[in-house]
C-alpha cells in the first residue's frame, strides 16, 4: 500500500508518501481500506516528537512511524472475533487513541480495533465522516458524556459534563476542528452558545447556531462577556484563566487543552469548576454520534481537502492557523 510515513521527528518535510506494508488484521480487528483522513493536531504534535508536552507523555514510536486516528473507508477484512462489521461496509472512527499502535491512520489501509469504529453514517460522504471523529468525541466527551471509566491523565477526579439546557455557553476558538462541534453540541442541548473567533468566521458559526458572535480580533472575548454558565475554551493553555471572571459562580471553565493552566486558586474563590479530558476512541459514542451526522442535526465543516501524497501540505496549512472545520486527505 501507499502511506505517509517519517524516519525522524521533525517538521512537515519529514512526512514520506511511500510504500509500505499493508497491517497485519489482530484479534478483534477489523482492516479498513482507507477513502479519507481527518487530521488533529496530535498529528502534528506526534511528528514533532510531542517536543511541546511533559516528557511523560511522550509515547515510546519506532521509525518508520506513520501518524494519524481519524479515518473514514470500506472493510477489506475482519478478524474471526470482531463483531459487528463484514466485509464492503462503510465505516468510520478515531482508532486507538491515545494508546500509540502500530497501525494508523495516514495509509491505504489500517487495521482498527473494532470496538474503535462505528458505521459510517449514510449520506456524509467519506471526507466529512474521517473529519468528526477526535473533535466531535472531544465536543461530546466533553460535554455530553464522557463515556468511559479510565483514570484522567489531567487531573484527579474524573471529567464531569455539566447541565446544558437553558445555560449560556461561550465557545472560545469556535469555528476549529472541535469548537465548530461544540457549538453544534451545546445548540443541540438547548443552551444559548456564544461564539468567539476571527472576524471572517461569523457567517459560518451563525449559520451553524451561533446566538451571538464575539470577534476576538476586535474585542476580548473576556471583557465582553459576563454571568457565563460555561466557557469551553478549545485554545485553553495558560490564557485560559482569562475567562474565569466572565462565569457566574457555580459555573464551570472546560480548558480543551489544559496543560500550562494556572487559575486554580482563582477558581476557587470565584466558585468556578475547572475541568479537563483527554478524548478516547469510542465507537459506541461514534454509532450515537453518526445518527446525529445522518439526520443534518451536526454538520460536518471542511476548510481543506488534500490527496494522501500531499499529508505536508495539509500540515503546512494547519500551521497557518485560522481553520474553519476540518482539514482532510483524501485517498485515491
Ligand atoms: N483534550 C483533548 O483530548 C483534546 C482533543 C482534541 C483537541 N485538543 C486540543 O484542542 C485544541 C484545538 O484543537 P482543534 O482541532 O479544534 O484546532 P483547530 O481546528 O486548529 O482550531 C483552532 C481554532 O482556534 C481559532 N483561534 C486561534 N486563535 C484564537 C484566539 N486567540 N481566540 C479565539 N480563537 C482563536 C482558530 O481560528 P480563528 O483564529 O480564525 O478564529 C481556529 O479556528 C488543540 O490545542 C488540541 O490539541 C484536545
Amino acid at each position: 500500500m501507499k502511506a505517509i510515513r517519517q524516519y525522524e521527528f521533525g517538521g512537515p518535510d519529514v512526512l514520506r508518501y511511500e510504500d509500505a506494508p499493508i497491517p497485519d488484521v489482530k484479534a478483534g480487528e477489523v482492516l479498513v481500506r482507507v477513502h479519507a483522513v481527518g487530521i488533529n493536531p496530535p498529528d502534528w504534535y506526534l511528528r514533532d516528537g510531542y517536543k511541546a508536552l511533559p516528557p511523560e507523555w511522550r509515547p515510546n514510536v519506532s521509525f518508520p512511524l506513520i501518524l494519524g486516528t481519524d479515518i473514514s473507508g470500506v472493510v477489506a477484512a475482519v478478524a474471526p472475533d470482531a463483531g459487528g462489521f463484514s466485509v464492503g461496509g462503510e465505516v468510520f472512527g478515531m482508532v486507538r487513541f491515545p494508546s500509540v499502535g502500530d497501525s494508523r491512520a495516514y495509509a491505504e489501509y489500517v487495521a482498527a480495533p473494532a470496538s474503535d469504529l462505528a458505521r459510517k453514517p449514510a449520506g456524509v460522504d467519506h471526507a466529512r465522516a474521517a473529519a468528526a471523529p477526535m473533535s466531535l468525541l472531544t465536543a461530546w466527551q466533553f460535554l455530553v458524556e464522557l463515556g468511559h471509566d479510565y483514570p484522567n491523565p489531567l487531573q484527579s477526579e474524573p471529567h464531569r459534563p455539566v447541565a446544558l439546557d437553558g445555560k449560556i455557553v461561550l465557545v472560545n476558538g469556535a469555528a476549529g476542528g472541535v469548537g465548530h462541534f461544540a457549538v453544534q453540541v451545546a445548540k443541540l442541548k438547548g443552551a444559548r452558545v456564544i461564539a468567539v473567533a476571527s472576524t471572517t468566521h461569523e457567517a459560518f458559526l451563525r449559520d451553524l447556531g451561533a446566538d451571538q458572535f464575539i470577534d476576538y480580533k476586535k474585542t476580548p472575548p473576556e471583557d465582553a462577556a459576563h454571568d457565563l454558565d460555561l466557557v469551553v475554551d478549545t485554545l485553553g493553555g495558560p490564557a485560559a484563566g482569562r475567562f474565569l471572571r466572565t462565569l457566574k459562580r457555580g459555573g464551570a471553565l472546560f480548558p480543551v487543552f489544559p496543560l500550562g493552566f494556572s487559575g486554580a486558586e482563582e477558581a476557587e474563590k470565584l466558585g468556578v469548576t475547572v475541568s479537563a479530558t483527554q478524548v478516547r476512541s469510542s465507537g459506541a459514542q461514534l454509532a450515537e454520534l453518526a445518527r446525529l451526522l445522518e439526520a443534518g442535526k451536526i454538520r460536518v465543516a471542511i476548510d481543506s481537502t488534500f490527496p494522501l501524497a500531499d499529508a505536508r501540505m495539509a500540515h503546512e496549512r494547519a500551521a497557518k492557523g485560522h481553520v474553519r472545520g476540518k482539514i482532510v486527505l483524501v485517498v485515491q
